[in-house]
């Protein structure tokens, strides 16, 4: 009896090791199982083919079309254009995300108000356009001074200690990468984090965007998060991206 405990008490161990030490492949089974139960479709495609009907149908004042954009590869340029935001712009005089962007691109090329849109909207055109960087290479720059400017925004961000619970995001990405989060691996920038974003996110059955996910660490330390588009979302993007430069995008990404 004595044995059979012990026994039991060393394939425990052994799972929870095995268990703590990859989270990665884990989150990889989880995805495996969903996927399998699904037939094998991932769902984020669904959101990339609306994406794609907006992208090709959307028409604004006098005939320019999503194709007259330019992503930072020029005009309908998108293949690699993700892996290279957030990114200083000429034309708008201003470092943006894609989600920003695409809302640029929306207002001042197509010309459209702003109940012209929506936010789901925007995410399906983000889920498109940043499919075309898929397997590639973050490769996020700090060329130009607004850019530089935005990273040290975003630095600051990242270490800014608030709210009740006296937390910033370096409190949990940089202290405890590897550790969990109710089942959930928490990473750091150098290991990939935001890689795999924009992503379907299937316990609301919904794509969300980088901006989403950064709200919702927000909403996790109870800190009001910040408006979708606005600076503190490009330079939070801007400072995980460039620590992440090197690391394959995985989009649309597919989580929890
Ligand atoms: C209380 C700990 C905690 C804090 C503080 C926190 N996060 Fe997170 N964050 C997590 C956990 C846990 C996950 C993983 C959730 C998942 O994958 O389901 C995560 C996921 C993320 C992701 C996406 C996961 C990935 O691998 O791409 C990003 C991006 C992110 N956090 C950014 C931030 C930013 C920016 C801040 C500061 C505003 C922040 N986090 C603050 C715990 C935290």
């Amino acid at each position: 009896m004595r044995r059979f405990f012990f026994s039991l008490l060393l394939v425990l161990l052994a799972g929870a090791l095995v268990w703590a030490l990859s989270p990665a492949e884990e989150a990889k089974r989880q995805r495996q199982l969903f996927l399998e139960q699904s037939g094998g479709a991932h769902p984020g495609e669904l959101f990339v083919a609306e994406g794609e009907e907006y992208y090709t149908s959307l028409e604004g004042a006098g005939g320019k079309t999503m194709a007259d954009c330019d992503f930072g590869k020029g005009p309908g340029v998108l293949e690699g254009a993700y892996a290279e935001l957030p990114k200083y712009f000429a034309d708008s005089d201003r470092v943006e995300d894609l989600d920003t962007r695409v809302v640029t691109c929306l207002t001042q090329v197509l010309g459209l108000g702003e109940d012209e849109f929506d936010r789901d909207m925007v995410v399906s055109l983000v889920s498109y356009i940043a499919s075309f960087s898929h397997e590639m290479p973050i490769q996020v720059t700090l060329d130009d001074p607004q850019e530089k400017e935005m990273f040290q925004i975003g630095e600051r961000l990242w270490y800014w200690r608030a709210g009740q619970m006296d937390m910033s995001c370096a409190a949990c990405h940089d202290r405890y990468p590897g550790r969990r989060v109710r089942l959930a691996p928490i990473r750091n920038p150098e290991q990939g984090l935001s890689d795999h974003w924009p992503a379907y996110t299937f316990s609301f059955d919904k794509m969300y965007t980088l901006e989403n996910r950064i709200n919702f660490c927000y909403d996790s330390i109870q800190i009001p998060h910040p408006e979708f588009y606005s600076t503190p979302h490009i330079a939070l993007s801007l400072y995980m991206r460039y620590r992440a430069n090197g690391n394959e995008l995985d989009v649309p990404g597919f989580t929890r």
